[in-house]
């Protein structure tokens, strides 16, 4: 099944059950200082968990264009990426968990033909000090799903410390399994909506290989542990409570806010095992490779960090409201990811001149149907890639300069650190 196919059968799947499809907001922030970027589907919806009445009604569907800073050197395993399509469905005050659960399940099972058994499930282990208890209604609800289904679900507690023990609902603390723009219920400002949520996750698959070769090796397996085995696919957040200035209080209506990032869940759909291998990809990986002269499968990590960073830039400086590179702010990271990829590319060897243009070409050929803002700033996003690109090669140029003229004893007292600070890399 192709991402787009996957894409609209989530939007229509909601639609039937009464949800209105909104367009993705900008991935710029309006009125947010929280965040740089809009990094998940609700915030740019927060008014509206908070109270105030949404013109489209109180159930929403949409997926939204969503950019993660803090993951830029996390790409290039199998899952992280900076930009990324978070397919959401929200209920402002209307239906909550006894619909959102079943629901999220038939999508993924009956539209997306996903094993159940390969499917996981976590849920809030409950927190005395911010008076809210263990999601055993949610609890309930999974067991329910797994039985329909043929499947006896045990419900346990601390495989972080345990491992699976045969378990298919595992409580985690509010580090795993409570949602809120600023994280934790301890990092929330006051006036600040969350709420504990669910977790769906994929089990690749059972070759405790990948546990035995990564650095938990020595650790039991669970689904949070991050060894490889599971990935996570899916976060309803029960969105019902507000921080105050004296603890937790509910809000006037209870919200769902979910959120499954696309390309994840078009991974496992597709039965890949790297968010790089989807067709969402398939594109601007062959032009890396058209570019390079170089094979994917022998560079993978320069492949997935320019393909992700070339994407993402794309995406931003395309916006409506986009931004060109600059020394500070949201301008930097687009800088940062503009100069990551160019560096990438030099060590595949790509000597083409304003490369990086190409690639955005085709970003914008293979979005532009869902997201026609890219059509219409391709433009200036090729302008703004070539100065940024021309700009670089002069910086290393000099930079080069420089270190050849350095004596050997100097270059190891300074290191090359300050270089590559001065680069933006
Ligand atoms: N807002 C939730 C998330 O980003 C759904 O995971």
């Amino acid at each position: 099944m192709t991402s787009k196919k996957i894409r609209q059968k989530y939007l229509d799947f909601f639609k039937d059950r009464g949800h209105a499809i909104i367009p993705s907001a900008s991935v710029m922030p309006d009125n947010d200082s929280s965040t740089l970027f809009i990094s998940s589907g609700m915030q740019p919806l927060i008014p509206y968990l908070l109270g105030e009445k949404h013109p489209a009604g109180t159930s929403l569907v949409n997926s939204q264009k969503s950019f993660r800073a803090e993951d830029i050197t996390e790409v290039g395993d199998n899952r992280h990426i900076t930009f990324f399509e978070m397919l959401g469905n929200l209920s402002l005050g209307g239906y909550f968990k006894k619909e959102q659960l079943p629901w999220i399940f038939e999508f993924l099972t009956a539209e997306l033909g996903l094993d159940i058994g390969r499917l996981y499930a976590t849920v809030f282990r409950g927190d005395a000090d911010i008076g809210v208890d263990k999601d055993k209604e949610s609890v309930e609800i999974l067991k329910n799903i797994f039985k329909n289904k043929g499947l006896v679900a045990k419900d346990l507690d601390f495989s972080e410390r345990d491992g699976l023990r045969g378990g298919r609902i595992f409580y985690y603390p509010a580090g795993k399994n409570w949602w809120s723009r600023s994280g934790v219920p301890a990092n929330m400002p006051p006036g600040e909506p969350g709420g504990p949520d669910s977790e769906i996750f994929y089990d690749l698959g059972a070759d405790l290989k990948k546990h035995e070769n990564s650095p938990w090796a020595g650790e039991p397996c669970h689904v949070n542990c991050d060894c490889g085995r599971f990935i996570e696919i899916a976060n309803s957040v029960f969105m019902e409570f507000k921080k105050t200035a004296s603890g937790f209080e509910k809000l006037k209506q209870q919200n769902v806010d979910f959120g499954g990032g696309l390309e994840r869940i078009t991974m496992v759909a597709q039965g890949v095992d790297n968010i790089f291998e989807t067709d969402l990809f398939s594109n601007i990986i062959n032009g890396i490779s058209r570019l390079s002269g170089k094979k994917y499968r022998d560079n993978m990590k320069e492949f997935e960090i320019i393909a992700d960073h070339l994407r993402a830039v794309t995406f931003i400086m395309g916006d409506d409201k986009g931004i060109a590179p600059a020394n500070t702010g949201q301008g930097y990271l687009v800088r940062r990811l503009i100069r990551r990829a160019i560096r990438y590319g030099r060590q595949l060897g790509i000597t083409d001149d304003l490369w990086t243009k190409e690639i955005a070409k085709t970003v914008a050929h293979d979005y532009q149907e869902i997201y026609p803002e890219l059509g219409r700033n391709i433009n200036k996003v090729i302008e703004l890639l070539k100065e940024e690109e021309a700009k670089f090669s002069k910086t290393l140029e000099q930079g080069l300069k420089e270190l050849e003229k350095m004596k050997p004893k100097f270059i190891s007292a300074v290191g090359v650190g300050s270089l590559s600070a001065k680069s933006g890399i």
